[in-house]
C-alpha cells in the first residue's frame, strides 16, 4: 500500500485565494517582518560568493526582493502549487537584478523528480507543515541531494511547542489568532482556522531536528528568529557534506 500524502488540491484551494494569506503578512501576524530580517542577516553573513537559492512553496514572493536585494544572490527558482500565487509572484519579481524562474509543481514533486540541479541554498517558509510526518522525512532526504555539499536549508514555519499535540498545539494557535489577529473579519478567521484543521502537519523543532539528521543535516541548537509565542520560527539547516 502506498504512504499517505497530504491534501494537495485542498491546500492549492486555499492558496488560491491570496488575498487573505496576503492580509495577514501585511498585518504581520505571522511574523514575516522578524523572519525576513533574520533570513537578510544570515545570507549577508554566511553567502559572499554569487549564489543560488531555491524557495519551495514560493507562494507570490512579495517579500524576496526586499530581503534579497543588494546580497550576493544571482539565480532563484521559486516553486508553488498555485498559480494564483506564480503570477503574483512573476509581477513582485519583475525588476528584481537576479534571473529568476518560478514553476508550478508540488514540492514533494519538484524535490523528486531534479535530478543532477544543485543549489546553494533552499529555502521552505510556511509550507513544510502541510506534509505528513513520513513525507516529510523523505523531503529532508532529497532536500540534501539539491543543496551543494555545506548548502544551507533555511527553514520558517508553525511549530508546536514541545509536548503539544496537534489538537492542542490547534487549539492554542486558534485562541491565539483570536486574540491577536484583530483585522481580520470573522470569515476570513473562520476560512484561516478551518484549513489549518483540514492541512496543518506542524511538528516540534526536537522532531523536526531528528528527521532533518536523519536526511543527512547538522540542526542548530537555537533559532535563528522565534517569535514571543514561539509558534513562527527561522531555522538555518546545513547540509552534512
Ligand atoms: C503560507 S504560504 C507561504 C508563502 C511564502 N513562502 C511565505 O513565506 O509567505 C504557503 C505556500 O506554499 C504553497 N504550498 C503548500 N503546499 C505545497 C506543496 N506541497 N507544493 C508546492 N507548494 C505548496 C501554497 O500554495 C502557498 O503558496
Amino acid at each position: 500500500m502506498n504512504a499517505p500524502q497530504h491534501d494537495s488540491q485542498q491546500v492549492k484551494q486555499f492558496f488560491d485565494r491570496w488575498h487573505l494569506y496576503q492580509q495577514i503578512i501585511a498585518q504581520d501576524y505571522m511574523a514575516h517582518r522578524g523572519i525576513h530580517a533574520a533570513l537578510r542577516a544570515f545570507v549577508v553573513e554566511h553567502l559572499e560568493q554569487p549564489f543560488t537559492l531555491l524557495d519551495l512553496g514560493c507562494g507570490d514572493a512579495s517579500a524576496i526582493a526586499n530581503t534579497f536585494s543588494g546580497t550576493a544572490l544571482h539565480g532563484y527558482t521559486g516553486v508553488d502549487l498555485s498559480p494564483v500565487a506564480l503570477a503574483l509572484a512573476a509581477d513582485n519579481l519583475k525588476a528584481v537584478a537576479f534571473a529568476v524562474r518560478l514553476v508550478e509543481a508540488d514540492l514533494t514533486d519538484y524535490v523528486g523528480r531534479t535530478k543532477g540541479e544543485q543549489f546553494d541554498v533552499v529555502l521552505l517558509g510556511f509550507a513544510l507543515h502541510h506534509l505528513y510526518t513520513d513525507e516529510k522525512r523523505v523531503f529532508f532526504q532529497r532536500c540534501h541531494t539539491l543543496l551543494k555539499p555545506g548548502g544551507y536549508l533555511l527553514l520558517y514555519d508553525v511549530f508546536r511547542r514541545p509536548h503539544e499535540t496537534r489538537d492542542q498545539y490547534l487549539q492554542a494557535y486558534f485562541s491565539y489568532c483570536t486574540e491577536h489577529w484583530t483585522e481580520l473579519s470573522q470569515d476570513s478567521l473562520v476560512g484561516t482556522r478551518d484549513h489549518a484543521y483540514a492541512c496543518d502537519y506542524p511538528e516540534t523543532y526536537g522532531t523536526l531536528a531528528a528527521l532533518a539528521r536523519d536526511g543527512g543535516f547538522i540542526p542548530p541548537t537555537l533559532p535563528l528568529f522565534a517569535d514571543e509565542p514561539q509558534f513562527h520560527c527561522l531555522y538555518s539547516f546545513q547540509a552534512e557534506p
